[in-house]
């Protein structure tokens, strides 16, 4: 399936660079632009032994009905080099910004070798973008000594600047994996009540808008996000393994239901929207655009024979959440025998990957805390109905059917907390074997500056004793994974609440490889 992508959107560089004329002479004279294009940056994504997306998005005039640009078709030429200089160009080739997609570019490159970094750019006219870097995979079946996995998401415009990712950009990781929230559907918003203080606190920044529905609504808020320098560096910086959770649409939504009561045939219609900016936005592969406003691709990525990862929808297919989704609390629904959270198919996929995998680790990439954590402040257990905690028959399915599946990493999100802990099956005793061990990454914004440690978290450690770490501030974490040992190292930022915050390590966790066990490093 081709979409978005022009005539000659592979072209074998080589051949062209022979007896090829010049780049600029190979792109059709595209209609005049209003202004320098490509202000929003542009990402790679989705790679494999062989290559990977790149996307830019034409938008001189950001704030305008369609960016400032006509409503047709633009060839865009791009470049793939060896070097960062450009000096040994390998591909080079020509693709349609086209207006049904807001004018953003998606093409995938294939032929490349595996397993070391590309350099790549886009031209129109005597516009030229700034250039971007991204790792092919490493050949399936290599022995490779080394993946390093950054892991970023929920970034909350208003609640704070991006600093986070500008560490990331310099860290020089061979992809990151961002499990969603990527934008936020609310409206502009003075201030919000801080989670653990109760107190208001002013917005960092504003949206420039209300609540999103329409398609235009979207784009433009992730136009507003996209131009922010620092998601730009760390786009630029690696290829981004791209999933959604809830808020790329709605709160919480799950299947065909949102929070709000919404008859479902409307609910379709705002996720359509919210899905076809998703995947104009995203480096994603061209199985991702929305057929009949539905995209919910899982996917499969090997890093040679040391790590497959698997990226889990846990958003498409899941049934509504129990205990009309009242965090801390439980209800006999979270028993319910036909509950989903992956789906039939989704589910059997990963079961006989799992269970077939010759990698020496593997890494669940996905959305929703898969520890069933009881959560209450109050006498009686209680849990977060928006996780795997609150759908217990499919959650214990999966759990009991991965067998002895070795070396199992679940890398999770949403929560805005960094957390590191085992996952059990429900009826498991606290000191059996755990399934696996399950790191969750903190927010890039959201929530805004947190206090690291919350009054509730002595608590929370006390409830759950598979649970070993946690803590509330904003930032990333850094997978790096050896034939030997999977470690964790979770960054935060002293302050999001004005630039030049400082990035460190909070703490450092480390799985040796055969043993699923936590020790702190760090
Ligand atoms: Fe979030």
């Amino acid at each position: 399936m081709e979409f978005g992508i022009g005539r000659r959107q592979f072209v074998g560089g080589l051949a062209l660079l022979a007896g090829g004329p010049a780049w600029a002479q190979q792109v059709g004279k595209p209609p005049r632009l209003p202004g320098y294009p490509f202000t929003l940056g542009v990402a790679a994504g989705d790679p494999d032994p062989s290559g990977f997306v790149i996307w830019t998005r034409l938008a001189p005039l950001p704030g305008l009905p369609l960016a400032g640009l006509e409503p047709l078709a633009y060839p865009v030429a791009f470049e793939v080099a060896a070097d960062e200089g450009f000096s040994r160009i390998v591909q080079r080739g020509e693709a349609l910004a086209r207006p049904e997609l807001g004018h953003s570019v998606h093409v995938t490159l294939v032929g490349l070798e595996p397993g070391r970094p590309w350099h790549y750019r886009f031209r129109i006219g005597d516009a030229v973008s700034p250039t971007g870097r991204a790792r092919t995979l490493p050949a399936a079946g290599a022995d490779i000594a080394q993946v390093r996995l950054a892991v970023a998401g929920c970034q909350d415009y208003q609640s704070g600047l991006y600093t986070a990712y500008a560490d990331i950009a310099q860290a020089d990781v061979d992809a990151l994996f961002h499990y969603g929230d990527y934008i936020y559907e609310g409206g502009s918003s003075a201030s919000r009540t801080d989670w653990d203080s109760g107190e208001l606190r002013a917005s960092v920044r504003l949206h420039d808008a209300t609540t999103t529905f329409s398609l235009d609504d979207y784009r433009r808020r992730y136009t507003l996000i996209r131009r922010d320098p620092d998601l730009q560096a760390a786009h630029a910086s690696t290829a981004f393994l791209c999933s959604f959770d809830d808020h790329e649409t709605s709160n919480n939504w799950v299947g065909d239901t949102d929070q709000g009561n919404t008859p479902p045939e409307y609910f379709r219609l705002r996720r359509a929207a919210a899905m076809q900016a998703w995947y104009e936005f995203m480096p994603v592969r061209a199985d991702a655009v929305p057929v009949n406003g539905f995209s919910g691709p899982w996917r499969q990525y090997r890093f040679g024979r040391l790590l497959d990862a698997r990226m889990l929808n846990t958003r498409n297919w899941r049934t509504d959440q129990p205990c009309s989704d009242r965090y801390g609390t439980i209800c006999p629904e979270v028993a319910r025998k036909d509950a989903e959270v992956l789906g039939a198919t989704q589910e059997a996929w990963l079961v006989k990957g799992l269970r077939s995998s010759p990698a020496r680790w593997n890494a669940l990439l996905q959305q929703i805390m898969m520890m069933d954590l009881d959560r209450a402040r109050a006498d009686t257990r209680g849990i977060n109905p928006d996780t795997w905690a609150g759908y217990q028959v499919p959650r214990d399915r999966l759990l009991n059917s991965l067998g002895g599946v070795p070396n199992l990493v679940v890398l999770t999100g949403d929560e805005h907390q960094h957390f590191a802990g085992e996952v059990r099956p429900t009826a498991a005793r606290p000191d059996a074997p755990p399934k696996a061990i399950e790191f969750v990454t903190t927010s890039i914004s959201s929530g805004s500056d947190g206090p690291g440690e919350r009054r509730e978290h002595a608590e929370v450690l006390r409830r759950n004793p598979g649970l070993k770490y946690v803590r509330d501030e904003r930032g990333w974490s850094l997978m790096t994974v050896t034939p030997g040992g999977w470690q964790a190292d979770m960054r935060v930022i002293d302050t999001i609440r004005r630039a030049g915050g400082k990035a460190t390590t909070a703490a450092s966790w480390r799985v040796p490889a055969g043993s699923l066990r936590l020790e702190r490093v760090g």
